[in-house]
């Protein structure tokens, strides 16, 4: 169910496309949901309402269906939206909520297995405030009394209201029961809303057993209504991934402050500083050490590899031992060799340094083929781009580059070759001779400075 508006957001974007950890909080549950059951016979159905198309669109592709939900009159108004799309051939139907991100696909498939024999399968839980929830009402006490309904906060008494075990807002059941059923639910309650947890006590009055299932923690049940509840599940989420990653052996400087938003996976003996930010997927080989307040995404880091702190890497390979920032960016298409070091202030976009290339201060690769050994000066810069055309830069072994260098592409430094600091090269620089190309400079005898005359 993905059809509410989310007025509590107080955003123009549709609730479940708020983002928890990179991802929309749909498309976590769409995730947790392709871990369900036989992923040949299973059909998953978002129902949509509130911008239907902006929802449809941010998960086509996926092999989902989609049922319009306009306008929208409650939980179980919703489910009878999906009615012609439920196959009757399919046995078992899930209801999962598209604005309760952390469920996880283990407590979704009990749920569903729970249904498999025919029964009506509810995910509750104890909350020490249940304010707001259905609340399950069981004949007797304890946690093995039969469940006979679900009541609405709204809708409950105060005797009703002070019980504890709510409804999480997810279900399971028998496809043909669960058509039936909610074809005749009714709205006569509090809301004037057709709610789904009326089928409850539907199947109790045909002997369907009702089951409750106990979700194992609260953090996989908890819902989006707000700002506070997003960022509250964000830190869930970072505990859980920070926590999977100490387990692994990871040395986190402080487990509150990263954030993993796609996969980090770590090799052994890695170190993590404070503030570090990992998006895509990035790999770190054994004994890479990440600065604080590095913003990492879609990178390979070798092993041994050390990344100074403040540093930006994005479609990047670093190599074995390599050393990175203070300061720098890596851009897309950046490749660095074993042992290279690029140290403050020094972008790499789309050039490959080979083993033991060093770009220390202040320098800008763009466009570059680096070869080993070679030494490039600060503030030296390729000028790759001429405003229509991209042109490459090929810098051959052991080169050194002085300082202040404009390396004009296309053009090609040969192995060895010096460059004269403060030059502008714009031809070919041959292989192991100084090149030159600045204004001589000249001294002028017998000049004086002008003067400014004697104040009155
Ligand atoms: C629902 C349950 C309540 C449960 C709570 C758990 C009903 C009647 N009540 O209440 O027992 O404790 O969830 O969070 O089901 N939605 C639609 N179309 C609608 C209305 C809702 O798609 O017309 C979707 C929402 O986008 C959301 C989910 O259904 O994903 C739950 O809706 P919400 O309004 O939050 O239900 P509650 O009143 O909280
Ligand atoms: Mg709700």
């Amino acid at each position: 169910m993905a059809a509410g508006k989310g007025t509590r957001m107080k955003s123009a974007r549709p609730k479940v496309l708020h983002k928890l950890a990179g991802r929309s909080l749909l498309q976590h549950v769409l995730d947790a949901v392709a871990g369900v059951g036989d992923p040949a016979g299973r059909h998953t159905i978002v129902i949509t309402g509130h911008g239907a198309e902006q929802v449809e669109a941010a998960c086509a592709g996926q092999g989902l269906r989609f049922a319009r939900q306009m306008p929208q009159l409650g939980t179980g108004h919703a489910v009878q939206q999906a009615v012609p799309v439920l196959a009757d051939g399919h046995e078992t139907t899930l209801v999962l909520n598209g604005d309760v991100p952390l469920i996880r696909a283990a407590t979704a498939q009990a749920l569903a297995d729970a249904a498999a024999g025919g029964a009506l399968a509810l995910l509750t839980i104890e909350l020490a405030d249940p304010f707001g929830y259905g609340r399950i009402l069981r004949e007797g006490s304890g946690a093995d009394a039969p469940v006979r309904a679900i009541v609405e906060q709204k809708d409950a008494t105060p005797a009703q209201r002070a019980l504890r075990e709510v409804y999480t807002g997810m279900m399971a059941a028998p496809t043909a029961l669960l058509k039936r059923w909610v074809m005749a639910l009714g709205n006569q309650n509090a809301q004037k809303e057709y709610y789904l947890t009326d089928v409850v006590a539907m199947a109790v009055a045909e002997g369907v057993p009702v089951v409750a299932v106990a979700a194992p923690d609260e953090t996989e049940v908890l819902g989006v209504n707000s700002p506070h509840q997003l960022a509250d599940l964000e830190r869930r989420h970072q505990k859980r991934v920070a926590d999977a990653l100490m387990d692994a052996g990871v040395r986190l400087a402080d487990p509150a402050r990263l954030d993993v938003r796609g996969t980090l996976n770590c090799g052994g003996d890695v170190e993590i500083d404070v503030g570090c930010v990992f998006e895509g997927t990035v790999t770190l080989g054994e004994g890479v050490r990440i600065g604080a307040h590095c913003v990492i995404r879609d990178a390979t880091i070798a092993a041994g590899a050390v990344i100074h702190p403040f540093t930006h890497i994005e479609g990047a390979e670093v190599g074995p031992g390599a050393l990175v920032g203070p300061y720098a960016r890596l851009r897309p298409g950046a490749v660095l060799g074993a042992e290279v070091h690029i140290g403050n202030f020094v972008e790499v976009k789309n050039s490959t340094l080979a083993a033991g290339a060093k770009a220390n201060h202040l320098a800008y690769l763009g466009d570059a083929t680096v070869g080993a050994r070679v030494n490039y000066g600060a503030g030296s810069i390729t000028a790759n781009y001429d405003g229509a055309n991209k042109h490459r830069t090929t810098i051959g072994d052991d080169v050194h580059v002085g300082s202040n260098c404009v390396l004009v592409a296309p053009v090609t430094l040969g192995a060895g070759a010096t460059i004269g600091g403060g030059s502008t090269v714009s031809k070919d620089a041959p292989a192991g001779q100084l090149t030159v190309a600045r204004a001589k400079q000249v001294t002028l005898p017998g000049w004086t400075r002008p003067k400014k005359p004697a104040k009155a």
